[in-house]
């Protein structure tokens, strides 16, 4: 068995061998997207349901096509379509949810510890697609994948983290993963976006962006969460991309091989120039991609389903 838990609510409580195995899984049905027909009847007759109770694109998207191409049943709701809006509790919607028997909730929520409570509280499988600053686990999985096509074994590599790290899920899976990985974090962006506290998950901290970019294999670069600041950290946008913008000069200075990752959504000219974005070093929709693929082999592992089914430990 790769997942020991029933849920998957952060890469603080995933072992280094279940993330690898999490991966291995999801490379199999990465190799399945280029195929004519992409689906495979692995979840016919269980009920997935999403629950968004804060904006997304990319994984929102990528959740639902996941659970279509392992053919699931699919219920969409948000907060607007739901009776959270007439002021029902978490608590009431899990409980209705469980009344009707679904098989798997999928949760993003702007509380920290929302999908810890639903997994408590329910018998199916949970998986959190982010809960406030905590954690955002398929993210770093993606985000670990894509590394790893490009430099396979981690260990060594060094990773620079730059931006708004302090209202950051992506940052804090992304430590989690990449320090069971072995590979080597440092933290980077204005002292009022990156707590100092952090240094005990085992990272290094540089405010200096030249110092922090130079020798690194991966700059991961996030947005500023302005939804979460409740005080303005920083002057300008233009003051924080002269600062902290990731652009053709600080990129020119960066090994040959190093690779450009952001989440998304980005805001271009702030903390990426657009040229960046769109240019030979980034691997942005590779994340997209892998993450389907990721979301993909969760599923597919919480339902029960075969590594040995897709050739998982059998090479
Ligand atoms: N990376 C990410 O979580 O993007 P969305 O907010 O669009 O889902």
């Amino acid at each position: 068995m790769i997942l020991k838990n029933k849920d998957v609510l952060g890469l603080e409580e995933l072992s280094a061998e279940e993330i690898l195995g999490v991966l291995e899984i999801a490379s199999r049905f990465r190799a399945v997207f280029d195929r004519p027909v992409r689906s495979v009847p692995i979840m016919r007759g269980r009920t997935v349901v999403n629950f968004f109770h804060e904006p997304s694109t990319r994984t929102r998207i990528s959740f639902e096509l996941a659970e279509k191409r392992l053919s699931a049943d699919i219920v969409n709701f948000s907060t607007a379509t739901s009776s959270f809006s007439k002021g029902e509790t978490l608590r009431d919607t899990a409980e209705n949810l469980a009344a009707m028997k679904i098989d798997m909730l999928i949760i993003r929520h702007s509380s920290p510890g929302a999908a810890h409570y639903l997994a408590k509280v329910l018998e199916c499988s949970v998986i959190n697609a982010g809960d406030g600053a905590h954690e955002h686990p398929t993210q770093g999985l993606l985000d670990i994948m894509t590394m790893q096509q490009r430099f396979g074994d981690l260990r060594g590599k060094k990773v620079t983290i730059i931006g708004d790290i302090a209202h950051s899920r992506v940052a804090r899976s992304n430590i989690w993963g990449l320090n069971k990985l072995g590979a080597e974090v440092t933290l980077c962006g204005p002292p009022t976006m990156v707590p100092g506290g952090l240094a005990r998950l085992g990272v290094n901290i540089e405010f200096d962006l030249k110092k922090a970019v130079a020798g690194a294999d991966v700059l991961n670069v996030l947005r500023i969460q302005l939804e979460r600041h409740s005080s303005k950290s920083f002057p300008s946008n233009r003051e924080y991309h002269r600062m902290y913008g990731i652009t053709e000069d600080v990129v020119r200075t960066l090994k040959p091989e190093a690779i450009v990752m952001h989440p998304g959504p980005m805001n271009r000219d702030v903390e990426i120039s657009s040229e960046v974005a769109d240019g030979p070093r980034q691997v942005i929709l590779d994340q997209v991609a892998n993450g389907v693929a990721v979301r993909m082999a969760l599923i597919y592992l919480l339902s029960g389903g075969d590594p040995g089914a897709l050739g998982v430990g059998q090479d």
